[in-house]
């Protein structure tokens, strides 16, 4: 049995197998990652993604927030691995996709039971009343936007440093870490606190942990059962062909 047979028996036998993704599973769709060669804080410093700098220096955060969020992913789509995941989900093999990634891509392949941890690009929300907006009802070209209704500061549904994480999400994905007999992690450093303590509070459970990375991390040597040192698409197109051969 090779490595992507063992997982596909892990995902097959697993009574509640969920994913845990992070930048990798989008790279091969044309979005950086954040750290590594070629990561955005090689090119951007993060301060741009502090509450606080936000808040007191609006026009230059929006300005970075628009070139890499709305200029550069907002032409992304999904790729093999995210239709990997929503095709298990359908299948009923995966139960739910935790995502630290806020680019929608798991939603725009068909995923449906996806916890945004980390928010997502697609809402733009207003500080000052609370209300959401659908991006496309913003205009770019004025930055910084203003809320229609109440004229507060508007600010992408995505969590800064040094804000709380969404509370459904944090609950469900706690939740669903708990329930898992089986994750799959792909495409993550695991350096991100809290998200990071997901995969091993579940490994805590007897969780089998499956990981998807073509460099380690920081779970590799710690609490990875199974290791595919490979690129998302590649081992994802492998262990569905091992599914259909098992199943
Ligand atoms: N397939 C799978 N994994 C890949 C691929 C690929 N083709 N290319 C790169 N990777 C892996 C890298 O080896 C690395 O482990 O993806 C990971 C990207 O790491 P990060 O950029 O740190 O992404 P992530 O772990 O999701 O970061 C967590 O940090 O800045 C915050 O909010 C941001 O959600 C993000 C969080």
């Amino acid at each position: 049995m090779n490595i992507f047979q063992e997982a596909a028996q892990k995902i097959i036998d697993s009574h509640y197998c969920v994913a845990f993704t992070g930048a990798g599973i989008s790279v091969e769709s044309g979005v950086p990652p954040f750290r590594g060669r070629n990561g955005l804080w090689n090119k951007y410093d993060p301060q741009s993604f502090e509450i606080d700098y936000f808040i007191h220096n609006t026009a230059g955060a929006w300005e970075i927030i628009r070139d890499i969020f709305y200029d550069l992913f907002g032409q992304v789509l999904p790729n093999t691995a995210h239709y990997a995941l929503a095709e298990m989900e359908q299948r009923g093999l995966l139960k739910a996709v935790i995502t630290q990634n806020i680019d929608n891509l798991h939603k725009d392949a068909g995923s449906t039971e996806v916890y945004e941890f980390h928010g997502s690009l697609k809402q733009i929300v207003c500080l000052n009343c609370g209300q959401k907006v659908n991006v496309a009802q913003v205009d770019m070209n004025r930055l910084p936007p203003t809320c229609l209704t109440c004229g507060g500061l508007l600010k992408p549904n995505v969590v800064f440093f040094g804000e709380a994480i969404p509370e459904y999400a944090a609950s469900k994905s706690v939740d669903a870490s708990e329930k898992a007999d089986c994750m799959i992690l792909i495409g993550t450093t695991g350096t991100v606190v809290p998200a990071n303590t997901l995969p091993s509070r579940a490994k805590a459970g007897g969780t089998t942990i499956i990981e998807i990375n073509p460099n380690p991390s920081e779970y590799t040597n710690r609490i990875t059962d199974i290791f595919i040192q490979d690129k998302a698409t590649r081992a994802m197109e492998h262990i569905m062909e091992a599914i259909d051969e098992l199943i």
